[in-house]
């Protein structure tokens, strides 16, 4: 039998859980700094939820299976259709804005490359009923309160911004369908990643030729707001929404952080707004993180359109930058105590004592089976215990047990009141 895991998937052994749970840890942190509540979705969910007809890649890498039932269902690659869908399920019913957030693990049968895996946890933190700025401003504070925490700063990474109601200004003048406008935004994103050949056949389904595709290109080379607001009008929302927010961010101390680039779209179909993804500024790796608005998802399931914006912050990419950068800390394992019993009558003892220190929230390793001394010291020292308890003959009849501090070296009698 192959006892590897399957493909692009993981085992956390208790090291490795120890450094996931460290990163979590600061996910979690950042999310109750800025007021979010946590909430989860079944990581099986109907796979209609996930498949939008925009030529996504995210939808033909999607798992799927067939329940005993006959549902058609799908392991989540994402978690904002069924943030999405629990809002929509409760019908208005919630106070909105709503601030929630949650770490789930998505699945996608990617084409392994470092940092991409077939499954991933995701930190997702999600504003909905926010029409303003004002929220992904909020977000991007969040990142880079993350950011910081973990021990990187402006210069290591960099969070590139940009708006899509800019690319459909210019997609409109261009007469291109409004309908459109998912798909080609899909296109656009994978500009950057293939050849242009490879996909011009697409663009001219969706009604752009070489020369409309010219313009786009041209749109997308812009680094600075103020030529492309000369481009598309200075006054166009896009801009408009675009300089609030760097005002926002430079309120916030965050605009270090942060740079314009319009060849930012994200490969996502039902992004609508401000769009935004981290990225290391050296080591040559994927997206950190990626997110944007998405004010008219909850209508195409059904519901009436409500704002919203988050992002969506993968596990897998920041541990390589931070283990790249020596940040990626291994806290070792947390045992207070190691209770051994010197003989085999004494085991009831050790219980007793081990329970004793328990019930005072210390975490105690109760040597399980007969050994010697010398075993138990060495498995102290590999479990980084503080303390080794020995219960022994002479000092249990006389209500004690002995005490070695393992940093100190330090050794006493004491009671179980005194331990
Ligand atoms: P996404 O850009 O597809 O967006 O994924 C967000 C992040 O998840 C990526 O930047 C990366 O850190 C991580 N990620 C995605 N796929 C993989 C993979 N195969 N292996 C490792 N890490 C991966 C979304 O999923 C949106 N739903 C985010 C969002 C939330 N937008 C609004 N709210």
């Amino acid at each position: 039998m192959d006892l590897a895991p399957p493909r692009g998937t993981r085992d956390f052994y208790p090291q490795d859980m120890r450094r996931r749970n460290w990163l979590f840890a600061h996910f979690h942190d950042v999310a109750r700094l800025f007021g979010f509540e946590p909430y989860d979705a079944p990581v099986l969910e109907s796979a209609g939820l996930f498949i939008r007809k925009a030529g996504e890649e995210i939808v033909d890498q999607l798992y799927t299976l067939n329940d005993k039932s006959g549902r058609h269902l799908a392991l989540r690659p994402e978690m904002t259709p069924s943030l999405a869908r629990m809002v929509l399920q409760k019908g208005g019913s919630l106070a909105l804005p709503l601030k929630w957030y949650s770490v789930p693990q998505c699945w996608r049968y990617e084409r392994m490359t470092r940092g991409r895996r077939r499954e991933h946890y995701q930190w997702n933190m999600d504003i909905v009923g926010v029409d303003s700025v004002t929220a992904e401003a909020e977000l991007l504070a969040a990142l880079v309160a993350f950011f910081e925490r973990v021990g990187l700063s402006a210069a290591d990474v960099v969070i590139k911004v940009s708006n899509r109601k800019i690319l459909q200004a210019v997609l409109e003048r261009l007469h291109v369908p409004a309908e459109h406008f998912a798909a080609v935004c899909v296109l656009v994103d994978k500009l950057e990643k293939v050849p242009r050949e490879a996909i011009m056949a697409d663009m001219a389904a969706l009604g752009l030729d070489e020369a409309k595709v010219d313009r786009v290109v041209e749109m997308t080379s812009f680094r600075a707001l103020a030529p492309l607001a000369a481009f598309v009008g200075d006054q166009h929302q896009g801009i408009r929404e675009l300089r609030r927010f760097w005002t926002l961010a430079e309120e916030y101390g965050i605009e270090d952080w942060l740079s314009f680039d319009a060849s930012l779209v994200r490969g996502l179909a039902y992004y609508t707004g401000m769009v935004f993804e981290a990225f290391s500024r050296d080591v040559s790796l994927r997206a950190l993180c990626g997110g944007g608005r998405y004010d008219h998802l909850l209508s195409t399931f059904g519901g009436k359109d409500v704002p919203a914006c988050g992002f969506g912050f993968g596990d897998a990419v920041i541990t390589e930058l931070l283990a790249e950068r020596h940040l990626l800390p291994d806290p070792g394992p947390q045992v207070d105590d190691v209770v051994f019993a010197y003989a085999p009558e004494l085991r009831g003892a050790a219980m007793q004592v081990a329970r004793r220190l328990r019930q005072q929230g210390r975490s105690v390793d109760l040597i399980l089976e007969e050994r010697r001394i010398k075993w138990a010291f060495r498995r102290a020292d590999q479990t980084g215990a503080r303390r080794m308890v020995l219960v022994a003959p002479d000092e249990w009849a006389a209500g004690q047990v002995h005490v070695k501090d393992l940093s100190t070296g330090q050794e006493q009698n004491l009671s179980l009141e005194q331990l």
